[in-house]
């Protein structure tokens, strides 16, 4: 096994550039089982669960080649309509596959996905509002069976919550069904837009992307296409972090800064300077970190797979801020590795008291899933002394050449061997 083991104290300054989203390209993948054919995606991040994923859709009878940085995915047959235990236990997101097979294929069986450290995971919205479309929905054995043998036909569907899988699986169904889908109270995240983006680009004809309304016409057949995943704000927005707790300037390109706009208010807040480009954002900050309270809501609130990145910045700021975690109901486990650090955080629900120390100490650390133990890193990265990130499996499968690019910044990182064992990802 390896561990991350990171110096403190070092400035970081320079350009790193991110790479397109997980969160967008792994549906990306999903949806290219519509389209019987060659789908080209680029700007597709080498992380570990786009391997996942790979193992996913060549699994149903599409072959997956990399050749650097773009995935090449024969959807010419789809062979299968089962997404196995083993490999959605590894990446929950596999869940995704329900969608395009029951439209490619008008059938499904993916195994329950579970939970994971930062929250129950529950699919009961994916499910409703596949029963709406006329999809038969059973589960035995630990497995979902989905059947629309005559097919599905459109509905008009209101999600209780704005759920990002949720309306990426109806996204994809919807697309294939007979007649017009409304989604109410649909999710608008920037990765949403890209998938609508792709869908319409293989003939799908949707409407509403970026708003809580979304129109779907079904169509009967779809196209093959070369297609970019978006910048990842969420990689952005780690090392934009990561620069306000260490100084700056740092400059972070292939990012939409518009992506980024709750993120960036709240750094400004806490003392950063920050600049934008279409594609790039530039910070740094001279004065101390002021203490920023943060509420996590879906988009365009401030997004939650930033909170413990934040929070990491608020256990060094000058004064006490309240963090809210509204999205996942335990997204605050990281905080105790962080106290092992040093930080004064007092968990009360939803709610973490962050009281600001002067300075964090290094000290072993164990990665609880994949925001977190990015989180811990940019601790280290500010903390007096040396930091060992264990179960760092959590955070290779979400961020490419994460210890290279911040060594690219000046950080003082490195992996080393270690015997820490693996926990369970999410
Ligand atoms: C996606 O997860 C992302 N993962 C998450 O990123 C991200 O935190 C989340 O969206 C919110 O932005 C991927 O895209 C692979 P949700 P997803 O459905 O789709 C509840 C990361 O770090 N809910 O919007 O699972 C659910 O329990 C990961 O990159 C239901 O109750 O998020 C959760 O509390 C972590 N019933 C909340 O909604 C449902 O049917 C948000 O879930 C579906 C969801």
């Amino acid at each position: 096994m390896q561990s991350i083991r990171v110096t403190g104290g070092n400035p970081l300054s320079g350009t790193v550039t991110v790479g397109g989203a997980k969160n967008s390209g792994l549906k990306l993948m999903a949806a290219a089982l519509l389209a019987p054919g060659v789908t080209t995606i680029h700007n597709m991040p080498d992380i570990a669960d786009v391997d996942t994923m790979s193992e996913v859709i060549g699994g149903l009878g599409a072959p997956v080649r990399r050749d650097e940085h773009s995935l090449v995915i024969d959807a010419t047959t789809v062979d299968s309509f089962e997404a196995p235990y083993e490999i959605v236990a590894k990446m929950r997101a596999s869940i995704i596959v329900l969608g395009p097979l029951l439209g490619r294929l008008g059938r499904a069986r993916v195994a329950m996905p579970g939970g994971c450290n930062i929250g129950s995971r529950k699919i009961d919205l994916h499910l409703r509002g596949l029963s709406q479309l006329g999809v038969q929905i059973a589960s035995e054995h630990g497995y979902i069976e989905a059947t629309a043998p005559h097919g599905m036909r459109g509905a008009s569907i209101a999600l209780d919550f704005p759920s990002v899988g949720a309306t990426e699986n109806l996204l994809m169904a919807g697309a294939a069904a007979w007649g017009t889908t409304v989604i109410e109270n649909a999710a608008r995240e920037p990765e949403i837009q890209d998938l609508i983006a792709f869908l319409n680009a293989m003939g799908a004809r949707i409407e509403g992307a970026g708003t809580s309304t979304i129109t779907i016409e079904g169509v009967s057949a779809f196209s093959p296409v070369t297609h970019g995943v978006v910048g990842d704000r969420i990689e952005a927005g780690t090392f934009l972090v990561a620069a306000a707790l260490c100084g700056g300037p740092v400059t972070v390109a292939g990012v939409k800064p518009e992506h980024l706009d709750l993120v960036l208010a709240k750094l400004t807040a806490a003392g950063a300077e920050i600049s934008t480009g279409p594609d790039e954002v530039t910070l740094q900050r001279g004065g101390p970190i002021r203490p920023v309270d943060a509420a996590t809501l879906p988009y365009p609130g401030f997004p939650t797979d930033m909170q413990p990145q934040f929070m990491t910045l608020m256990a060094v700021a000058n004064g006490t801020s309240v963090i809210t975690e509204n999205v996942f109901e335990s997204r605050f486990m990281f905080a105790d590795e962080l106290g092992r650090m040093g930080a004064d955080i007092t968990i009360e629900g939803h709610r973490a008291l962050v009281r600001g120390a002067a300075r964090l100490s290094g000290a072993p650390v164990i990665s609880p899933d994949l925001r977190g133990g990015a989180a811990l890193v940019l601790a280290g990265l500010a903390a007096e002394g040396a930091t060992t990130v264990g179960d760092i499996h959590h955070i290779m499968r979400g961020y490419e050449s994460f210890v290279d690019k911040l060594a690219g910044l000046g950080a003082d990182i490195a992996l080393i061997d270690s015997d820490e064992g693996e926990g369970r990802g999410c």
